[in-house]
């Protein structure tokens, strides 16, 4: 769900980009290793895994027939391009990519009418890690599929319609599959010709893109750009939901099951409690402790993932620094800005509160120092971007978004957080987690381990043996919870 539950190949500690821009990238791992310990925002290098002998193409369904379905249906209608070869390796899966495992697809096609031999990227991306069931019956894998093909294709309209350029923060989707009520269908929903197929996304390798150290967090520079392409994202899932409802059905109909021991998800919590206690917080744990049961998680889902809000946009659910890519330009002063920003990971979108993502984002990716400073210009280059792209969609903001102000949003965001926050914090939980805590949880597959596992954690957390990053940051989002009043 939050995609941040370790596979077994992560190795958590280390902080990669997973661009794998080709064989090329792999001379950058050393220097990547070097300079892990120092790495400012945006500075990342990226890296890709050695393809191992079992890491054949054919192993997924990918036969030289399909590749040459995803070239047809990636470059432009019309085209004629016959594909000549293609390579398969592995994207280094470093701390991230925790429901999925990624590949890089190198294919060169021969382009017949510029009679030219080209060549192009994609990144499959394959169910993975100790998940799989739990994600399926989530709708991760189909709710990804059908929002590049489906959703992202209505955006795409919309702008198009209004003689708008295109530029929506996605990679672009080549093919996809999905399974369904026991088949499988290819991205348009149509039965797949090959039914042994898995499930499988073929994207566009955002090439020239690169993660951002997720343990320092975004500066403002970065704020200021993940803001906007956010509310822009809102904003476009805000007129599909007002004025073309019937068009996020298949959306809608993506099966959404609760995983059934959802008792593990309290549990998970107990470690914060210790921490607090241990800090001499004992009003906060007492606080936390009524608020963090898995019923209260439940409830504080629903709330926040309905259509009946008086705001509902499309919210990405999982929208933190490890599932953003950006782009920058290097200033005269050789200082890098980025410039473009990317989304990944659409698994988890579904229509709901746009404060979700606007917390989730805040408390897992930035600094409370940064917010205290500067949180309401973080709120006013949202509530312009939002306005901006309604207009841009031949909407008029005043009368179709009345509610659409800074204080209003400051408002959301407030009320929001006492559901949201929860999500957030197991995330940073596990982010700040030592190798040691974290290998208590996931060393074992089996259920019946993770109670003691996380009594175990707790006494060493309560013993202050927690790490000192982690205490920092649970302590900033407890700061946080009591401005806006969320632990009375
Ligand atoms: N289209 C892409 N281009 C380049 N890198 C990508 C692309 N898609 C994913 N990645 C890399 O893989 C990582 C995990 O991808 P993501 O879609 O978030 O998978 P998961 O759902 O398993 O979390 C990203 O953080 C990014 O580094
Ligand atoms: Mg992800």
């Amino acid at each position: 769900m939050a995609g941040d539950e370790p596979g077994q190949e992560a190795s958590p500690e280390r902080q990669t980009a997973e661009l794998g821009a080709g064989q090329g990238a792999a001379q950058h791992s050393a220097e990547a290793g070097a300079a892990e310990d120092r790495i400012k925002p945006g500075q990342l290098k990226t890296e890709t895994g050695e393809p191992s002998a079992d890491d054949k193409p054919e192993k997924h369904g990918i036969t030289p027939e399909l590749v040459q379905t995803f070239l047809d249906r990636f470059l432009p209608a019309g085209n004629r391009s016959v594909v000549k070869a293609y390579k398969y390796w592995p994207v280094a899966t470093l701390g991230e990519g925790y429901t999925t495992v990624r590949k890089v697809l190198e294919v060169t096609y021969c382009d017949e009418v510029k009679e030219k031999e080209e060549v192009v990227n994609f990144v499959v991306k394959l169910p993975g890690g100790m998940f799989v069931k739990e994600c399926r019956d989530f709708g991760l894998y189909e709710r990804e599929v059908v929002m590049y093909a489906q959703v992202v294709e209505v955006f795409r309209q919309l702008l198009t319609s209004r003689g708008q350029p295109v530029l929506l923060p996605f990679a672009r989707l080549a093919y996809g599959t999905m399974l369904k009520d026991g088949q499988i269908l290819d991205e348009r929903g149509q039965l797949a010709a090959d039914q042994r197929l898995g499930e499988m996304m073929v994207l566009e390798m955002l090439t020239g893109y690169e993660v951002v150290d997720k343990k320092v967090g975004f500066d403002l520079d970065h704020v200021r750009l993940v803001l906007p392409a956010m509310a822009r994202f809102h904003a476009m899932g805000y007129v599909l939901h007002q004025k073309h409802s019937e068009r996020a059905d298949r959306l809608r109909s993506v099966r959404l099951e609760m995983p059934d021991d959802l008792s593990q998800f309290g549990l998970a919590l107990k470690p914060i409690l210790a921490v607090l206690e241990h800090e001499g917080l004992l009003s906060e744990a007492a606080a936390v402790d009524r608020v963090t049961s898995a019923n209260h998680f439940i409830d504080g889902f629903n709330r926040t993932f309905t259509e009946d809000l008086d705001v509902v946009t499309l919210v990405h659910g999982d929208l933190w620094i490890s599932n953003m890519m950006f782009k920058y330009r290097t200033d005269e002063d050789g200082v890098r800005h980025p410039e473009d920003i990317k989304f990944l990971d659409l698994q988890t979108s579904r229509f709901g509160d746009p404060a979700f993502d606007i917390i989730y984002c805040m408390l897992t990716s930035t600094r409370r120092a940064l917010r205290r400073q500067h949180f309401r210009d973080m709120l006013s280059w949202y509530v312009a971007a939002f306005r901006t792209q309604l207009e841009e969609l031949g909407e008029k903001p005043d009368q179709l978004a009345p509610w659409l102000s800074v204080d209003r949003l400051y408002s959301m965001y407030g009320n929001a957080l006492s559901n949201s926050w929860i999500q957030a914090e197991q995330v940073v939980q596990m982010l700040f987690s030592s190798e040691e805590d974290r290998s208590l949880i996931f060393s074992s597959n089996d259920k019946e381990a993770a109670p003691k596992a996380i009594q175990t954690m707790t006494e060493r957390w309560l013993a202050g043996k927690c790490t000192p990053e982690l205490t920092v940051r649970i302590l900033e989002i407890i700061d946080e919870l009591e401005e806006f009043g969320c632990l009375k």
